[in-house]
């Protein structure tokens, strides 16, 4: 068989700058975002290569599938065996677009062994792993691409990484799931119901394979656990994160929100707090309709940086989908391949060369102000008893709302109550979950303090 003269676009035989080289990728797992990422590449491929000066090859597909793929041309090699692309010579950068944990780790673990890049957008790899990844990488002096792991295609991590890197961040919020954002705001904007919204999400390729990990707030929690990393350079374990997903918000809570001036969206938040002690969390807040995160609407992700000089830093982009994660997909792949083009630097693609282990807050000693949605079979007495439980718990209530018209044997009603330590709220919902005459467990939301 006969073979091209090729050039190997690793860090220890770097390429030239001159002349037109080919630097060849691989793409492994071809579902959403892997089909998406082809696409792109086909469509922007001279743009792309004109940026670059090299030339820019699909060589591989892994997909385990069979699909038609004949859109890809003639040229792009089949394989449903990933071990065979990450021993490919010719392959310089793999891409992992598989998705869970077992395989997609032994992947990347193999493509780094190999001495190959790295591009994921495998969050939950990056949030597990992504220490140990980025030391493979800089000890086998190869590199590790992971926009597309938070925020889809919008290049907040560069942004964190790099335009921010002087900066001291004191927290962060985001808006960090495009499946969640579009249930709410679809369900805030046309009235439709969860089911209805979900089924739409998941039709337009944002939702995750199992969507329970979307709408149960698992993959925003990945996704803060890499911003904490790249803004505090602190490690968190994934699930010392409290999470709390989309799942009970009713179109009920966004009347009453409304009425309220505030609008109901799944945040994550993670501030540095006294002690050196780290804030973080996701659930649904209530955030005032007049704040920027509010008016992030479906599957677009936003992102609130507060920085110690810089002070706030908004980012808004497309979250999810094959095209827009595809971009930051081929972004990471330019930018490996411009810094092989320069002499093969390794980056640092958590934003830092060490971090240490987060210590978290203790949960319930911060102080917020809360939304607490009652539903009840409605009866005389009602207000008086969660009231007398409010009060033992030295709760203040702001305010009481009942929507008119309701009916008595399902009656949603609504009590703000004034900003207190947030475990004294907890305790006072606890003993109000128990009273006969509500039809379904409370609903406890924050009021956001966003800055
Ligand atoms: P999909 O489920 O659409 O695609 C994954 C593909 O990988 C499937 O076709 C699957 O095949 C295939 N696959 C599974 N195991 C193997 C294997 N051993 N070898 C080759 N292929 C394999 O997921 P997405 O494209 O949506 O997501 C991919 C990654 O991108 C995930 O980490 C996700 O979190 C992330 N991401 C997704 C975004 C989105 O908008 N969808 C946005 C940002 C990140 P089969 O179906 O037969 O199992
Ligand atoms: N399922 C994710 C979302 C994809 O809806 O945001 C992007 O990570």
């Amino acid at each position: 068989m006969s073979r091209k003269p090729r050039i190997r676009f690793t860090t220890s035989n770097a390429v030239r700058p001159s002349g037109r080289r080919t630097l060849r990728l691989a793409i492994v797992g071809f579902g959403t975002v892997g089909s998406g990422t082809a696409k792109v590449l086909l469509e922007h491929q001279q743009e792309v290569e004109r940026r670059l000066g090299c030339r820019l090859q699909l060589k591989t597909i892994c997909d385990i599938q069979a699909r038609d793929v004949s859109w890809l041309g003639r040229t792009v090699e089949i394989t449903r065996d990933w071990k065979q692309v990450v021993n490919d010579p010719e392959v310089d950068i793999v891409v992992e677009l598989i998705g869970g944990l077992t395989t997609a780790r032994a992947v990347a673990f193999a493509t780094l062994a190999a001495r190959k890049h790295l591009v994921t957008a495998n969050k939950q790899l990056v949030a597990e792993h992504g220490v140990e990844l980025a030391e493979r990488s800089r000890a086998a002096g190869v590199q590790l691409g992971i926009e597309a792991c938070v925020a889809g295609g919008t290049p907040l991590l560069h942004a964190i990484r790099e335009g921010l890197a002087g900066e001291h961040f004191t927290a962060v919020y985001g808006i960090l799931n495009g499946t969640t954002n579009y249930i709410l705001t679809e369900m805030e904007r046309r009235g439709c119901s969860f089911r209805q919204a979900l089924a739409e999400a998941q039709e337009k390729g944002y939702a995750e394979r199992d969507p329970t990990f979307d709408v149960q707030g698992y993959d925003t929690r990945y996704k803060i656990a890499i911003l904490a990393m790249l803004c505090f350079g602190q490690t968190v374990r994934v699930e010392s994160i409290p999470v709390e997903g989309i799942t009970r918000i009713d179109q009920v809570d966004f009347a009453y929100a409304h009425r309220l001036s505030h609008t109901i969206r799944l945040i994550a938040a993670a501030r540095r707090r006294p002690q050196n002690r780290l804030e973080i969390s996701v659930r649904p807040m209530m955030i005032p309709q007049a704040s920027a995160l509010a008016n992030v609407l479906g599957s677009i992700n936003g992102v609130l940086l507060v920085g110690n000089k810089g002070g706030n830093t908004t980012m808004t982009g497309r979250g999810a989908g094959g095209e827009p994660t595809g971009v930051a997909v081929l972004s990471d792949v330019v930018e490996i391949a411009r810094s092989m083009l320069a002499g093969g630097t390794s980056t640092t693609p958590l934003g830092y060369t060490r971090w240490h282990p987060a210590k978290i807050a203790l949960p319930g000693e911060s102080i917020v102000a809360a939304y607490m949605r009652l539903v009840v079979r409605d009866r005389p007495g009602i207000l008086a008893r969660v009231c007398g439980i409010l009060a033992r718990h030295r709760i203040n209530i702001d305010s009481v709302l009942q929507q008119p018209a309701m009916p008595k044997g399902h009656l949603p009603f609504v009590m703000t109550l004034e900003a207190t330590r947030e475990k004294h709220v907890l305790r006072a919902v606890a003993e109000i979950a128990r009273l006969p005459f509500l039809s379904e467990p409370p609903l406890v939301m924050p009021f956001a303090e966003l800055p």
